[in-house]
């Protein structure tokens, strides 16, 4: 037997020699909560589509938002479920608004929780579309720039409220400018973007419309939401968001897309997000229920594979378990 000089299974022979050489590292500080707040409940209900997700009243989300600052997390991103939905999507940019107590609410009790808003109008809208639509015999459109105006308004609001960083997740052309415009103007200069850069028009999120109680009423997202064939058209995309002022780049969903992912990361080289969304969350969970894979081996895989594959930051369902994964 020839000598070998090459042996990369060395450094592999034990616990310690692989976390010498590990190059990713998984920290509570890399994980976004995403959590869901209803107008209309005043207790907590669990999701069907999404085991270990709940929709939570206001009274609770501040509670919730402490746990997740006491086990390590760092950030929040909050969905309204409004009262009441109708075709301006009011309830988006209300002073009174779900979103804007929720926030009021948590700032007041937890400042140093970075406060995340989504800023989109389908869950305000009474037909679950992302903006203003027109309705032409059989077809449907989503106007941009009347939707953008809401957008702004939206965005506006939540600041106001207290947001530390707003999220527009609608893919409507020009509203990171609009809203950086606005922000500046307001005297929000300090209220940060996080765009929702490169979304995808994806089967990945339909647990999310149960949560949300979002899902389109006609039609798809198509024509906002991107192509999943298309990753040249991703970073042309992402390229606008960064011209009109975006502090942090989004990808979603997440495990499909990594190829977008890095070019993201390596072309733009801005702190870099990824939405590791419900449906892939679900997914993994259905496996597990069913014996087929071990959860928390699973979704540590995954989280380390999205960071390798550059991500700084990680909006997961999983946020709270793996915050206290790691610190075991
Ligand atoms: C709102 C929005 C969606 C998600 C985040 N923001 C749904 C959609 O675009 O249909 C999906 C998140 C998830 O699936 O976890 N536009």
């Amino acid at each position: 037997m020839r000598k070998l000089v090459h042996r990369p299974r060395r450094l592999r022979r034990s616990p310690a020699l692989r976390n010498l050489v590990r190059e990713t590292q998984l920290s509570a500080h890399d994980f976004i909560l995403p959590l869901f707040v209803s107008e209309k409940l005043d207790q907590r209900r669990a999701v069907a589509s999404m085991p270990g997700v709940f929709q939570l009243p206001v009274k609770e989300i501040v509670d919730e938002a402490r746990d997740a600052q006491d086990l390590g997390l760092q950030a929040v991103l909050l969905f309204g479920i409004p009262e009441q939905k109708d075709e301006q999507a009011s309830g988006a940019y209300a002073e009174n608004g779900i979103v804007q107590n929720a926030v009021r609410a948590i700032k007041s009790k937890c400042p140093d929780l970075v406060t995340i808003t989504d800023v989109c109008l389908c869950e305000y809208m009474s037909h679950g579309h992302c903006g203003v639509t027109r309705i032409d015999g059989d077809h449907f459109h989503v106007l941009n720039d009347e939707t953008v105006e809401l957008l702004v308004k939206t965005a506006l609001s939540h600041a106001g409220a207290g947001a530390d960083l707003v999220a527009p997740s609608d893919m409507m052309d020009g509203r990171i400018g609009a809203i950086r415009e606005a922000l500046d103007a307001g005297g929000f200069d300090q209220t940060g973007i996080m765009s929702y850069a490169a979304k995808f028009a994806s089967s990945f999120y339909e647990p999310f419309r149960e949560a949300a109680e979002s899902p389109p009423q006609f039609g798809d997202r198509r024509s906002y939401q991107m192509d999943f064939a298309n990753a040249d058209e991703a970073l042309r995309e992402v390229a606008l968001d960064v011209d009109e002022g975006a502090d942090i780049l989004m990808v979603k969903p997440a495990l499909p897309y990594l190829d977008v992912l890095w070019r993201v990361h390596e072309r733009f080289g801005k702190p870099t997000a990824v939405y590791h969304v419900s449906g892939e969350y679900a997914m993994i969970k259905a496996a597990a229920e069913k014996g087929l894979l071990k959860e928390r081996a699973a979704v540590l895989e995954i989280m380390t594979a999205l960071k390798r594959a550059g991500a700084d930051i990680i909006v997961t369902y999983w946020a709270r378990e793996l915050a206290k994964w790691l610190r075991e």
